[in-house]
């Protein structure tokens, strides 16, 4: 066990959150804070374009917040973040995280997820064995990985379990491979408290705008096409974003340092389903649409190259170990997403930037 007790917290925990200003993280961020005000919560994100302080907005000002920007690279900004802050747990969102992106340009997938994690392991590593951190000996690292890492299912394979040989088919997929592989290593070489989580897709409330769910929830309401790659038969298993984050407060409380835990909602759908389950939530959720019914802006466009087939999870370990599930069905969990789109317009409409054009025109056009 990690030795953090989630009922009776006896002392205030430090924690540092990396990547907090981006979709899961700062899901994760309103989650810890509603749920543990009394902990403190430092924030460590560089604000790249996946970035946004609004997100945060409803932290900014708290007496245990503080957000701070910078580089997972930066050792020495780290080094001073551990031991002024006197971190207990990081929990390690900071990612480059878009597939299309990693096609694209891989290089800051290596920097960022590679040598960034690596950056982040070494200098918790001396946190951690330093004779000011060993009187207050409960620590751990988590590292918040993906199912990707696994590679493609076919139509019949059994869904990933903490078993599954590791098959990364993109650079991003390959990238988090290398750091969960670090991350593992700190455990067993150095004894650190590293903890693996391997989640599926998430969905919910301030999701950026490139990937598929808000993707396309944005083009219903401004009307433009929905671009489905490839034959649109690629299956997903969709996690609605707020129980990650309860599985996340699960295994920070309950789990076991030097384990790996898959998350995953057992929901998967295929992309067309998907999408046309998305388009009839928006016909009727929405009082005036550019197009309608949505259905009809249904584009199928040219596949990602190397696209993953079939992801699927196998979440028994959580389940039977930590006593977590899921709460959120597909069904309810696409209805507030859905609604949560259309009543924040002024979140996403300065997201779609002339930058974000010019990678839109990129990958579509
Ligand atoms: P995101 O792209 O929305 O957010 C990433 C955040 O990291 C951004 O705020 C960005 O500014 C920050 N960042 C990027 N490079 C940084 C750097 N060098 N230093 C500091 N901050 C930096 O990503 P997300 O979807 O919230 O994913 C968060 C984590 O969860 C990632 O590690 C991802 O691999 C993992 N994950 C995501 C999903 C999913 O469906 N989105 C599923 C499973 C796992
Ligand atoms: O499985 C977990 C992973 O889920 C995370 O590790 C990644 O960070 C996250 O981005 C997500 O990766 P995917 O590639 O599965 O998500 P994305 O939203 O980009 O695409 C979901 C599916 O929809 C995928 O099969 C590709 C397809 N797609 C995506 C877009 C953006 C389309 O058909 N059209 C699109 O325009």
């Amino acid at each position: 066990m990690t030795g953090f007790n989630e009922d009776t917290p006896v002392s205030p925990r430090r924690l540092l959150v990396t990547g907090a200003a981006g979709f899961i993280g700062s899901n994760f961020v309103r989650y810890w804070c509603s749920r543990y005000p009394q902990d403190r919560v430092v924030v460590l994100d560089a604000l790249t374009y996946a970035g946004n302080r609004e997100n945060l907005a409803e932290l900014e000002g708290r007496d245990n917040f503080r957000f701070v920007q910078g580089d997972i690279c930066d050792r020495p900004l780290i080094d001073n973040l551990l031991a002024t802050e006197h971190i207990d747990i990081i929990a390690h969102f900071a990612a480059e995280s878009h597939v299309d992106r990693s096609i694209l340009g891989p290089g800051a997938f290596i920097q960022t997820n590679v040598v960034g994690t690596f950056t982040l392991l070494e200098a918790f590593r001396h946190h951690y064995h330093s004779p000011a951190a060993t009187a207050t000996p409960t620590k751990l690292f988590l590292h918040v990985s993906t199912d990707e890492v696994y590679g493609s299912l076919g139509p019949d394979d059994p869904p990933f379990s903490e078993t599954t040989p590791y098959a990364p088919n993109s650079p991003y997929s390959a990238s988090k491979a290398g750091s969960d592989h670090l991350a593992r290593a700190y455990f067993h070489t150095y004894k650190v408290p590293t903890i693996i989580t391997n989640c599926s897709n998430n969905y919910g409330p301030y999701h950026f705008p490139e990937k598929l769910i808000p993707l396309m929830c944005i083009n219903m309401l401004l009307g433009k096409s929905l671009p489905v790659y490839g034959d649109g038969e690629n299956i997903r298993d969709w996690l609605y974003v707020e129980d990650h984050c309860s599985a996340l407060d699960a295994v920070i409380h309950r789990g076991q340092p030097g384990e790996t835990y898959n998350i995953g909602g057992n929901n998967e759908v295929k992309n067309i389903d998907l999408v046309r389950l998305l388009c009839g939530i928006m016909d009727e959720l929405a009082p005036d649409l550019p197009v309608r019914p949505c259905e009809k802006l249904i584009t199928f466009v040219k596949d990602r190259p190397g696209h993953d087939r079939r992801y699927a999870i196998d979440a028994t370990k959580i389940k039977t170990e930590l006593g977590w599930t899921p709460s959120v069905t597909v069904a309810e969990g696409l209805r507030r997403t859905v609604a949560w789109y259309l009543s924040h317009r002024p979140w996403w409409q300065p997201l779609l930037s002339p930058e974000y054009q010019a990678y839109y025109r990129q990958v579509y056009l």
